[in-house]
């Protein structure tokens, strides 16, 4: 099989000349490239050149007008393009998943970029291609982004490509991490952010629809990200509404290690975790379902006052008590989660436990109201699809909160009405409850 080398506009110093579409950094495996003894030139911007390295060929000249040299325009190794169908049938390796990550600037996707290449999330023979959405504004931190995963010499990262728009980044995407959002602002209601973050995630939900895979698996991370996720797949009709995510998968872990400190156990020994409803203030962390060491948390923790109020109240705000200590909203542990939450999609559920996921409530068997997105318990045979369990309990205190949960994001449904293609949206939001960061 040949090798074959790009060779396009290089080097970091050119890098701010390039315009945003051009910002294509095509991947590589650096470490093949050496053991063939192939030296990479840095070359001037134009022409591009083609090789092979396999057979040594002479370099061709591609004309500048190429569109495929265009779409091409890279720097450093990133700009090294070459079929590497050769190891993966020596290596075993998979075929090249495509990952979308937006607000790929920003602290959370610094810290989950790095797991994703490094093959944490999807295990050490899977390469992956890594589009990077970002804003005008953050380009050139993209670009810093870029030279530290090259200078990391991941094997399995295989393309890195940056730019500002999603119709070009989520192209194939077989992932979309959707990270990027506005934060609320000093005296921005909370119907203003519903609507500027809901502009954002209604562009991208047209993005996916026109050009990402079919299957592709959509996690919502950026803020109201329940209801964001709800204006992204109504923006999508083509993708299955089953195959987007609000991430609550952060409030689970919150909740176990919680649980596991109070019964003075390690926080692998407490399972069955759901959360139910929205990533809010309102969100209710179920201890009636979960279990400690298998057997029901009420048995284990007999302070049923403290569950009712202070675990649930220290769930509920822990992500604002986290900005008070740090100045800044969870970030490392917010990655660590999109990685939990995907490898929860990716590999089969545990005999009777589950995991959280902000999922459309179409069909729900808990009587909750359809058309919503609504944090459930869900199972997975691994196939990145999920079922919800069936056999869970509810008593009045459950009941009584998951229905207030469930009032705020038909509220804020109904906020949001205009990105929704249900018309003209009309905010009344029972109370201002906040996002667990908003305190
Ligand atoms: C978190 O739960 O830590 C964040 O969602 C908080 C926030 O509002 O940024």
């Amino acid at each position: 099989m040949a090798v074959v080398a790009q060779l396009s506009p290089s080097s970091y110093t050119e890098t701010t000349r390039l315009s945003s579409s051009q910002l294509s950094l095509s991947s590589t495996h650096l470490s093949s490239l050496r053991r063939r003894a192939f030296r990479p030139i840095i070359r001037p911007r134009n022409p591009t050149i083609s090789c092979s390295v396999n057979q040594v060929q002479a370099p061709v000249a591609v004309e500048q007008d190429d569109p495929k040299s265009k779409t091409n325009d890279c720097y450093g190794v990133f700009c090294l393009t070459y079929d590497l169908k050769a190891e993966e049938e020596t290596k075993s390796w998979k075929k090249m998943v495509n990952i979308a990550v937006s607000g790929a600037a920003g602290m959370i996707a610094n810290h989950l970029l790095f797991k994703l290449a490094a093959g944490e999330v999807l295990g050490p023979d899977q390469p992956i291609a890594l589009k990077l959405l970002g804003s005008e504004r953050s380009l050139q931190a993209l670009e810093g982004v870029a030279m530290e995963l090259e200078d990391s010499l991941f094997p399995l990262l295989r393309e890195v490509k940056i730019g500002i728009n999603p119709y070009e980044l989520f192209e194939d995407a077989e992932w979309a991490l959707l990270i990027g959002a506005k934060p609320r602002g000093p005296g921005m209601e909370r119907a203003g952010l519903l609507d500027i973050n809901g502009q954002i995630f209604a562009e991208q939900g047209k993005a996916l629809n026109a050009v990402a895979s079919r299957n592709v698996k959509v996690i919502v991370v950026g803020n109201p990200c329940n209801t964001n996720a709800l204006i992204c797949l109504k923006n999508a009709p083509s993708i299955p509404a089953k195959n987007f995510h609000a991430l609550t998968r952060l409030d689970e872990n919150r909740a176990k290690c919680q649980l596991a400190l109070k019964a003075g156990v390690f926080y692998d020994k407490v399972s069955n975790m759901t959360i139910w409803g929205n990533h809010s203030t309102t969100q209710v962390p179920d201890f009636l379902n979960a279990r400690i060491n298998g057997l029901p948390v009420k048995e284990i923790i007999k302070d049923h006052k403290w569950l009712e109020e202070g675990f649930t109240e220290t769930i509920q705000k822990r992500g604002g008590l986290l900005i008070k200590k740090w100045g800044r909203s969870s970030a490392a542990s917010t990655a660590v989660s999109i990685v939990d939450a995907m490898k929860s999609l990716v590999t089969p559920t545990p005999e009777g436990d589950w995991f959280s996921s902000g999922v459309y409530t179409n069909g729900n068997p808990y009587g909750i109201a359809e058309d919503i997105v609504f944090s459930m318990p869900c199972r997975s045979k691994g196939d990145g699809d999920y079922e919800l369990v069936k056999d869970v309990i509810f008593d009045d205190y459950l009941r009584k909160r998951i229905a207030k949960t469930e009032q705020e994001l038909l509220a804020e449904k109904k906020c949001v009405a205009h990105l929704t293609g249900e018309g003209i949206a009309f905010c009344d939001l029972p109370e201002d409850t906040m996002l667990p960061g908003e305190m």
